[in-house]
Formats: structure tokens, C-alpha cells, sequence
């Protein structure tokens, strides 16, 4: 999908050049090919390998109503995590029942949306999030399902910030015995809600399996645990998401069933010794999904050399279109996609337009001497790049387009300036 033909970069059969000058820059491109490529390995390596199980896409990722309503088409379910992205996929008319909704701290009203819409599971935070859904379902005398979030106690190979499933996190119910247990008994012994199972998210880009791995070793002792206290089987069980993609030649990523195979070998060959039907079981991946798939555009502007030290290329966009790199150190790469094929010569660092310092997109990349003008297109760009924008100096969010066998339509618009301080009031005393 991404191609270079004539020294010009091609994305998903698309001049990216031509793209630049008909939807401006900077841009988000996401190519329907890659998403569909990675659909289908989640198919062929887990949904049609396994018997019951389901996928949920991690909207965090990248949340829009083009996203909705591909997934819905796909057959996966969605994971929501606000009541902004539960609104989008109502919005779309999203099959209720293939919703869930993650998070540490849903508020009332979410909670309140969430039961509204009847959608499918509610992946329980902490007992406090548990407390409330029961009174809620009293109230609305209506039930819920329910997983519960535990926070296994392992590490991950990846940046802390990305890290969820060690101990001291903020999500997650933990392991210890008086806070799991009492709030296992109370879900299953509720006439208002139906208790599941267990869900974990052990962290994000990982190319090992080992917390995955590490972590299901945690939930199967639950299982036992709760078999002997409750007599209750578990009927589902979610390994969260969190499987690597290549952003840089350093990434290795590893196929879905390098994750998957494992863990459904441990958990058959458990529940066959206790003599247990296999819980369902369901993955929530979201980077692995869209992250290849997207790259950004922009526009070389300054160049600014400091000579025996440092060349700077700025961009017309920055941590505001993809904060990654400033907040937890994310590496990228890519190209000048106007010089596609010629020599890299010259190593510059890549700076975005922020009045920050740490608004720098790449240290320290080699490229073929960059001048005022150039487009510069980065990699990799598909996962919390877009859901993650923001109007930092009050830049404008910019459009996303989705292209398709040489074909492209705007599937986001860009902000303008009228967009953004078109919710600002001025107060009386200065009208
Ligand atoms: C609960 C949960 N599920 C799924 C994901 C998706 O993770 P990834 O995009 O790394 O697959 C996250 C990411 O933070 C998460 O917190």
C-alpha cells in the first residue's frame, strides 16, 4: 500500500502529493486497504481459528463515525471508553449489544447512557464503579453484564506511561483477596447485574507475549478461586489489546497468533482439567488495527541550521496533530515524499510549530536535503494520533482522509479558526 513511483510517494494507490494539494496540509491519511489487512488477520488468526470468541476494536485508538461503521460492517465489536465515543457509535446506530465500555472513572451520566442504549457489557473498573451500576439498574430496573477489570500484577516490556496492568495502577480492580472476592460475590448474587467474567489490558505496543502470557496465568487462578467459593463458572474472559506495530526499523512485530496461541492453549487445556466449559474469550486490540494504516503530511516551512550542531526542519503541524513523541518519547519515521527515492544526505530533526520545546516529531532523521516546500510524510501514524489532537496554541485540528485504490474522500473535515472559538463567550462586564 505505501509505494514510491517516480520519486513520489503513494499511499493506497494515491499520489500523495496530488492529496496535499487538494486537502492541504498538514493531513491525516488513513488507507482502507491496511485497515481491512489487519481485520483479516484477527479473523484468520483468532475469530474463524476459535470457537466463541469475539474482538472488540479499542476505538481509543482512532474514534470516528467512518471507523464505526467499518467495524460494524467487519462483524467486530466495539470498545468505548467515554461517553463521547459512546456517542459516536450511537450516532451511528452501532449494535448495542456488541458495545463495551472500558474505563477508570465513567461518570453517572455515562453510566446512565450506557444503560439507556442497552449495549452490551460494562468492563467494571473498581468496586466503587461496581456500587453504582447496581444502584443505577435498581433504579432504571433494567440488569447489565458485567467483566471486571483486575490488575494482574504484571510488568510489560513498553514506555511506563503506556504500562496498565502493574500493581500500582489507576485501573483495574487489584488482586487482593478482601477487595476481588466480596465484589465477586456481590455481582453474582445481584439480580441486577450478570457477572462474566475477568478482563485485563497489560499494556500497549508490546512484541513480547510475556505479560499477556504472565497475566492469564493470574485470571486462571481466579477462575479456580471462584468455582470453589461461588460454585460459578466464568462464561467470558478479555485479554485486552496492546499488540506492537512497526513504527521504526527497530520495531519487530509479532503476528496475532504469536499473542493468541498461547493463551488459548494454557486456558483449553486448564478448563479441560477442571472440567469446565471455555469461557469465551475476546481480545480489545485498537493500535494494532489502525496504526499502519494511517500516515501524516506535511509542509516544510523553516529550516534552521546551527552549524556543528543541529539542523532544524519545521512543519506546519506538531504535538497538537500527534502529541506521542513529546508525551512518552514516541519514535517515528518517514520521508520526503516529493524526493521519495533520492539519497538521504542530510540528518535534521524533524520540529513541529508548538511554542513548547519538546514539540520535536523526530530527532535526528535522515533525509534528502529538505527545503522550504517539501512534503513530509510520516509513518505509522494511524493509532492516538488523531484521537489524541488537540488545539495547543490554537492550532486547528487538520481533516482525515480515507484513500482506496487511488481514490480519496474526506471522512473528517479540518477545524478552522471559526470551529475553535466558536463556543468562547465573552462575559458582560466586557461586551
Ligand atoms: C482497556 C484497554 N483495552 C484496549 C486498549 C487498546 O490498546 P492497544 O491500542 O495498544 O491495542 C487499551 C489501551 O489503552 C485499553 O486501555
Amino acid at each position: 500500500m505505501i509505494e514510491i513511483k517516480n520519486n513520489i510517494l503513494y499511499f493506497d494507490g494515491c499520489n500523495t502529493l496530488d492529496l496535499a494539494k487538494e486537502y492541504g496540509t498538514p493531513l491525516y491519511l488513513y488507507s482502507e486497504n491496511l485497515i481491512l489487512s489487519k481485520l483479516n488477520e484477527i479473523k484468520s488468526s483468532f475469530l474463524n481459528k476459535y470457537d466463541n470468541t469475539r474482538a472488540a476494536y479499542a476505538g481509543k485508538a482512532f474514534l470516528t463515525k467512518y471507523m464505526c461503521k467499518l467495524i460494524e460492517k467487519e462483524g467486530l465489536s466495539l470498545d468505548v471508553v467515554s461517553g463521547g465515543e459512546l456517542y459516536t457509535a450511537i450516532e451511528v446506530d452501532f449494535p448495542a449489544e456488541r458495545i463495551e465500555f472500558n474505563g477508570n472513572n465513567k461518570s453517572i451520566e455515562e453510566l446512565e447512557m450506557a444503560l439507556d442504549y442497552n449495549i452490551g457489557r460494562i468492563i467494571v473498573d473498581n468496586v466503587y464503579e461496581l456500587e453504582r451500576i447496581i444502584e443505577l439498574c435498581r433504579e432504571k430496573n433494567t440488569t447489565s453484564n458485567l467483566l471486571f477489570r483486575i490488575t494482574p500484577g504484571v510488568m510489560s516490556d513498553t514506555h511506563d506511561y503506556i504500562t496498565t496492568g502493574k500493581k500500582d495502577s489507576k485501573f483495574g480492580i487489584p488482586l487482593d483477596e478482601d477487595i476481588l472476592f466480596p465484589a465477586v460475590k456481590k455481582a453474582i448474587k445481584s439480580e441486577y447485574v450478570n457477572f462474566l467474567g475477568f478482563h485485563f489490558h497489560v499494556g500497549s505496543q508490546l512484541h513480547n507475549n510475556l505479560s499477556h502470557v504472565g497475566a492469564l496465568d493470574v485470571v486462571l487462578k481466579l477462575i479456580e478461586k471462584v468455582k470453589i467459593l461461588f460454585d460459578f463458572n466464568i462464561k467470558e474472559f478479555n485479554m485486552g489489546g496492546g499488540f506492537g506495530i512497526k513504527y521504526t526499523e527497530e520495531d519487530d512485530p509479532m503476528p496475532i497468533s504469536y499473542f493468541v496461541d498461547p493463551l488459548m492453549k494454557r486456558l483449553d487445556s486448564f478448563c479441560q482439567n477442571l472440567g469446565i466449559v471455555r469461557p469465551s474469550v475476546v481480545m480489545e486490540p485498537g493500535r494494532f488495527i489502525v496504526g499502519e494504516a494511517g500516515i501524516q503530511l506535511y509542509t516544510i516551512g523553516s529550516i534552521k541550521e546551527i552549524p556543528g550542531i543541529r539542523t532544524y526542519a519545521s512543519i506546519d503541524g506538531g504535538m497538537t496533530d500527534n502529541i506521542r513523541p513529546g508525551l512518552y518519547q514516541a519514535e517515528y519515521t518517514g520521508l520526503i515524499a516529493n524526493k521519495a527515492s533520492d539519497k538521504s544526505n542530510k540528518t535534521v530533526s524533524i520540529s513541529g510549530k508548538c511554542c513548547e520545546s519538546t514539540d520535536i516529531l523526530i530527532k535526528n532523521i535522515k533525509l534528502p536535503n529538505p527545503e522550504s516546500g517539501d512534503i513530509f510524510a510520516v509513518f505509522s501514524t494511524g493509532a492516538y494520533g488523531y484521537s489524541m489532537a488537540n488545539n495547543y496554541n490554537k492550532i486547528p485540528i487538520p481533516g482525515v482522509v480515507l484513500v482506496k485504490n487511488g481514490k480519496s474522500e474526506l471522512i473528517v473535515k479540518p477545524q478552522n479558526y471559526a470551529d475553535m472559538i466558536s463556543r468562547e463567550l465573552i462575559p458582560k462586564h466586557l461586551r
